[in-house]
């Protein structure tokens, strides 16, 4: 199995990104969809490439000093080999880099995996979104302080794999 790299990328991968978000969610979001939000200069995609195949994607939104992580998604058959980890780890790094010093995420009460990614990775509950998705699940509220290099305290320091 190639080695995984995740990389920066712009609206020419929005198709690709797609692939991704729809065997990731339900309710998934379109190449069109994808492609108009990386248009904008405070959206930074990043996707985790192996080999020729896209395995992961996510989509931040960066502003001033605060950063947002809009959604992250790794193909099923990808997952629990340190894919996630790396992409939440690339983002921190880049929006820290642009200038972010806190990111924040909304993350379901019943989504035990991406839970536990974050936590595990120093984000903190901030607040609680009652019946926020879909399904009437609640949304947790999560926050990170980051710091200029990209890692907050309390996260577990992570060397990518690759850049
Ligand atoms: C959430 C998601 C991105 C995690 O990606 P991943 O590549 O499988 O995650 P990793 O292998 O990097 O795991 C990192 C940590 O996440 C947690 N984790 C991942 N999968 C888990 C699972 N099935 N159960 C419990 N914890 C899990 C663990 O803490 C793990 O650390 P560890 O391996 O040291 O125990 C992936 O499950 C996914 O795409 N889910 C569907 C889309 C989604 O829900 N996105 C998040 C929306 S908020």
């Amino acid at each position: 199995m190639s080695a995984v790299r995740i990389e920066r990328t712009g609206p020419d991968s929005a198709a690709r990104m797609a692939d991704v978000h729809a065997v990731c969610f339900q309710r998934f979001w379109s190449a069109g969809e994808i492609a108009a939000m990386m248009q904008m200069p405070t959206t930074l995609g990043l996707v985790a490439r192996s080999g020729d195949a896209t395995v992961g994607m996510a989509l931040y939104r960066i502003a001033a000093d605060e950063a947002e992580l809009l959604t992250i998604g790794v193909v099923p058959e990808r997952r629990g080999q340190g894919v996630g980890e790396q992409i939440l780890w690339r983002g921190e790094h880049e929006a820290a880099a642009r200038g972010a010093r806190r990111m924040f995420l909304e993350v379901s009460t019943l989504n035990t995996a991406a839970k536990s990614l974050y936590l595990g990775h120093g984000y903190v509950q901030i607040g609680c979104r009652r019946g926020y998705y879909g399904d009437g699940s609640d949304a947790l509220v999560l926050e990170k302080t980051l710091a200029s290099d990209g890692q907050g305290s309390g996260s577990k320091l992570i060397t990518p794999l690759s850049e």
